[in-house]
């Protein structure tokens, strides 16, 4: 008789009437590709003949109609999978669901707008094939590799300051630990999966800070090329977002990126708030009460205008929306002033040491202000 338990039917699964499964997946995440995509599918059937694979696009409901092209292609090519996501945004979460759903026995991700250069796929293939290694990584800054015209000076510049934090923070010595473009087995991925963090960019470099060493690594050189068509979603402040994972690492994700990225910012204010009123101040433009108010202003502004490029770049408001956000997290600070100078006071009356009321009420002031401005200023739409 045969066997009937569970296990012993997924490994011998009736597949008479089925071509095999990939051996390969490439996972692209989109956003607004829509002129990228078929052109990235024509150069991997070029590149990849003679290889079992399959695309999988992951789609977070670009308004350029992306995921309809993409499908468009798979009606005639089944290869070409398309995952079309509502309401999220973000690269690593894209990437970590397209590997996942997956069943090939490598997956590589790649970016969807002809930077990374496809050709290197079949040899990282060969590498994972070898046995040899367990990841390969394409690496813009190895022997060979190279940025050509793709990375703008300050990007380059802060690409090499990532590189150093991640040595000395993370344990993690690649040339290139920004890469998004990789090769792995997918057994390996699977294990880690549950540890990876969705948030952020830098999916590749959270895959081997949580491997700890256990994965056997291979890099790649390779040439970053110019983009074609489209828009980089990524920029110079992504820097901020990288320092944000090595933070979360650091404290085993038992902090939201998001919350330190508004204290980092609440701290720039505090900074700004100073140097206006003692310029103010010191030029005689103003009384105190009157500069007092000023640089209340100026640094609540500036607050608004980082905590929309930083802290929430994935829901950045624009135009009327810019202008209704700004008024209302004015709204929301003057709130959390009044939960600052009232915590302060209470602590203060019981215990009267300036730095514990101090600290308790400026925490108090910024945990209000954060969870406030969250649903109010950059309420998910
Ligand atoms: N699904 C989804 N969701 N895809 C996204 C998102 C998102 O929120 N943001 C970006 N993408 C897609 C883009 O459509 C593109 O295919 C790929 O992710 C990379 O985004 P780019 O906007 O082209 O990034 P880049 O070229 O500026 O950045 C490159 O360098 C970084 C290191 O400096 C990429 O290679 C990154 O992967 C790399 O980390
Ligand atoms: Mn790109």
């Amino acid at each position: 008789m045969s066997d009937t338990s569970p296990d012993a039917l997924c490994e011998n699964a009736d597949a008479t009437d089925a071509k095999s499964g990939p051996e390969l997946s490439i996972v692209l995440p989109t956003f607004n590709e829509r002129e990228n995509v078929p052109l990235v599918v024509e150069a991997l059937r070029k590149c990849l003949e003679g290889v079992n694979w399959e695309v999988i696009v992951v789609d977070d409901n670009s308004p350029d109609g992306t995921a309809e092209c993409a499908k468009t292609i798979g009606q005639v090519d089944p290869r070409v999978r398309v995952i079309r996501r509502i309401g999220r945004r973000g690269l690593s979460g894209a990437c970590i669901e397209g590997m996942l759903a997956s069943s090939a026995k490598y997956v590589a991700v790649m970016d969807a707008d002809l930077q990374h250069d496809e050709n290197l796929l079949p040899r990282m293939l060969q590498d994972l094939r070898s046995q040899d290694y367990d990841i390969v990584i394409a690496s813009r800054h190895v022997e060979g590799g190279e940025v050509g015209n793709g990375l703008s000076a300050v990007r380059e510049w802060g690409s090499n300051l990532a590189n150093s934090l991640a040595r000395r923070f993370l344990q993690v010595d690649l040339s290139d630990p920004m890469s998004g473009f990789f090769m792995l087995r997918r057994d390996a991925f699977e294990d880690l999966a549950p540890s990876l963090s969705a948030q952020g960019f830098k999916i590749m470099l959270d895959i081997v800070a949580t491997a700890k060493g256990s994965l056997r690594i291979k890099e790649l050189p390779f040439v970053f090329r110019e983009r074609l068509h489209g828009e980089s979603k990524l920029d110079t402040l992504v820097t901020m977002d990288y320092l944000g994972l090595l933070l979360a690492k650091l404290f085993h994700d038992r902090l939201s990126i998001r919350f330190l990225m508004f204290s980092f910012v609440g701290a720039t204010g505090v900074i700004v708030h100073l140097a206006v009123l003692k310029t103010l101040l010191a030029t005689g433009l103003a009384q105190f009460s009157a500069a007092q108010l000023v640089a209340t202003f100026v640094a609540m502004t500036s607050n608004f205008f980082l905590n929309n490029r930083l802290t929430y770049r994935d829901r950045r408001l624009k135009g009327s929306a810019w202008v209704r956000g700004l008024f209302t997290f004015y709204l929301v600070c003057s709130f959390g002033v009044l939960a600052n100078v009232g915590v302060a006071e209470l602590i203060y009356a019981q215990q009267p040491l300036w730095w514990l009321a101090g600290a308790a009420g400026a925490l108090m002031g910024a945990v209000w202000n954060y969870v406030a401005s969250k649903t109010l200023t950059w309420r998910q739409s």
